[in-house]
């Protein structure tokens, strides 16, 4: 899809379709005032006539609207605009995009001083439309043998500021996220893959892919290259696959040598059945969507190359699936990390904190400025935040208030939960150094509190998205999360570094 920014109102500008808001109480945002003032009165005709009061998310499309160059006219509802805020934007945004693609409109209008948010800029207007413009005609439909016919006709989408000291900025942020959503777009793809096709040496590929086409380094070590390392706990993991682990590092330089790069650790369990500590069947399918840590680092990866950042980042993933068989890791296994503590694995379905310590501690070597690791752990996440929210731990609190803000930005929020020390003592075994599990309570924390383990050496974060990175149900799928948040934080970095 296509964007681009004009500043201009609406009455000299010509397309497909203009998209014009209207309050509650039949109140005119700004571009439809100049539109009802060039058609004489036609739009506020058409309020009267009562087929659109303004409520929220309500949408009328108008055709041969007289005396504009647009073709079509799409009135959205914006609620009360006293109550008007982030929120109320992004769902009329997605109720005029929802509603255009009933239509054949190939390119359409919007002029964004109609959307009101106080708290928020016009550049931060252009970035969540373009998100959600570029999220509303997403279509996964690879595997299937004929293309869907529910393709949405928009290629295109204007947005209308009317401040020119904005331009810059506006387009500045129009370059970022076309590169986001790129980078989203290759996340999603990734998670909604089937388990048979994107495997650990899939996952590999990609990212070599990846280093040819935007020139970063990819290294693949292979299992024996592990074994030689001592990563004793990621191939504890794949002992029950017949599919090859691989741990992939892709390295980005778009600073100097000596700048230490920020590194993303991503879970790439391609597909996860428990193992021994077997799932139940039901939506065991979901369970390829676990290595969306990883397509999230490889998808911020591909913006951070796009945007060409002055920062240097690595991308860390571990990829492996999780699979029972007569070679699986058992219950009661105690295996050596690459840190040289010892694990007791009393889960083998508890298997996410086992690739990314070995992860954590190879982190290391690239003497990073901070680490911060992204998997879909816990499905106590889900239980404590929802879908909504991605859980956020850290040592470092600077750090946290960092990541929460770019989340906050991106509408792609995170929330911290504690890493206090008494939830450490969760994790005692009578066997082993560690146990990979702490029990039912606060799992959140204590999965994080077992990688906190690996991570002493230098500032971390861990982001918990088992309930951020996929849709469940009708609209199954994944949703690209926390590519946004993570691009967000590295664009504030690349900021402060200069
Ligand atoms: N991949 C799962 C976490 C998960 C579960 C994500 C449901 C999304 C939805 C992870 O590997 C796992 O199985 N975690 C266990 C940990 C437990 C055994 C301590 C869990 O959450 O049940
Ligand atoms: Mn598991
Ligand atoms: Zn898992």
């Amino acid at each position: 899809m296509e964007f681009g920014i004009k500043i201009a109102t609406p009455e000299k500008q010509r397309g497909a379709c203009a998209i014009i808001g209207i309050f509650e109480s039949r109140k005119l945002a700004d571009s439809a005032k100049v539109l009802d003032k060039i058609t004489h009165g036609y739009i506020k005709n058409i309020l009267a006539s009562g087929d659109i009061d303004g409520k929220a998310n309500t949408t009328l499309l108008l055709h041969n609207v007289p005396d504009t160059l647009f073709k079509r006219v799409l009135l959205v509802g914006l609620g009360k605009e006293q109550e008007f805020k982030e929120k109320s934007f992004l769902s009329a945004l997605g109720a005029a995009l929802g509603a255009l693609q009933k239509t054949a409109v190939t390119d359409a209008a919007l002029f964004l001083s109609d959307f009101p948010v106080a708290e928020r800029t016009t550049a931060w207007k252009v970035n969540q439309t373009i998100i959600t413009a570029a999220g509303s005609i997403y279509r996964f439909d690879q595997l299937k043998s004929k293309p869907d016919n529910n393709q949405s006709s928009l290629r295109k989408l204007v947005m209308y500021i009317d401040n020119r000291d904005e331009l810059a900025v506006c387009e500045e942020a129009m370059q970022h996220s076309i590169a986001i959503v790129h980078g989203m777009n290759l996340a999603k793809d990734l998670g909604n893959l089937a388990p048979n096709i994107c495997t650990p040496t899939y996952l590999a590929k990609q990212a070599k892919d990846l280093a040819k086409s935007h020139k970063l380094k990819a290294t693949v070590l292979e299992e024996k290259d592990m074994e030689k390392l001592g990563m004793g706990s990621l191939l504890s993991v794949a002992r029950g696959s017949e599919q090859p682990a691989k741990l992939i590092a892709l390295e980005y330089h778009g600073a100097t040598k000596k700048d230490q790069p920020v590194v993303l650790v991503g879970k790439g369990v391609t597909f996860d059945t428990g193992g021994i500590s077997l799932k139940p069947a039901a939506e065991m399918d979901e369970m390829k969507f676990d290595m969306s840590g990883a397509g999230s680092v490889l998808g911020t990866l591909l913006a951070v190359a796009e945007m060409k950042l002055p920062l240097n980042v690595v991308g860390i993933i571990p990829a492996t699936e999780n699979m029972p068989s007569g070679k699986a890791t058992k219950p009661g296994d105690v295996v050596t990390s690459l840190s040289g503590q010892t694990i007791e694995i009393l889960n083998t379905d508890a298997e996410g904190r086992l690739i990314l310590c070995d992860a954590l501690t190879y982190a290391e070597r690239y003497n990073p400025k901070a680490v911060i690791d992204i998997a879909t752990l816990t499905g106590a996440c889900v239980i404590a935040l929802g879908n909504f929210t991605t859980g956020l731990m850290s040592n470092d609190d600077k750090l946290a208030q960092e990541l929460l803000a770019a989340g906050e930005f991106a509408a792609d929020r995170a929330w911290q939960l504690p890493l206090w020390d008494e939830y450490q003592d969760l994790l005692k075994s009578n066997f082993a150094d560690i146990a990979n599990i702490g029990g039912r309570a606060a799992g959140t924390i204590t999965a994080a509190c077992f990688l906190s383990r690996f991570a002493k050496k230098y500032r971390w974060a861990h982001l918990d998205i088992a309930g951020t990175a996929w849709k469940s149900g009708k609209e199954k799928g994944s949703t690209g999360r926390p590519v946004p948040l993570l691009t967000q934080f590295l664009i504030a970095q690349a900021k402060t570094a200069n």
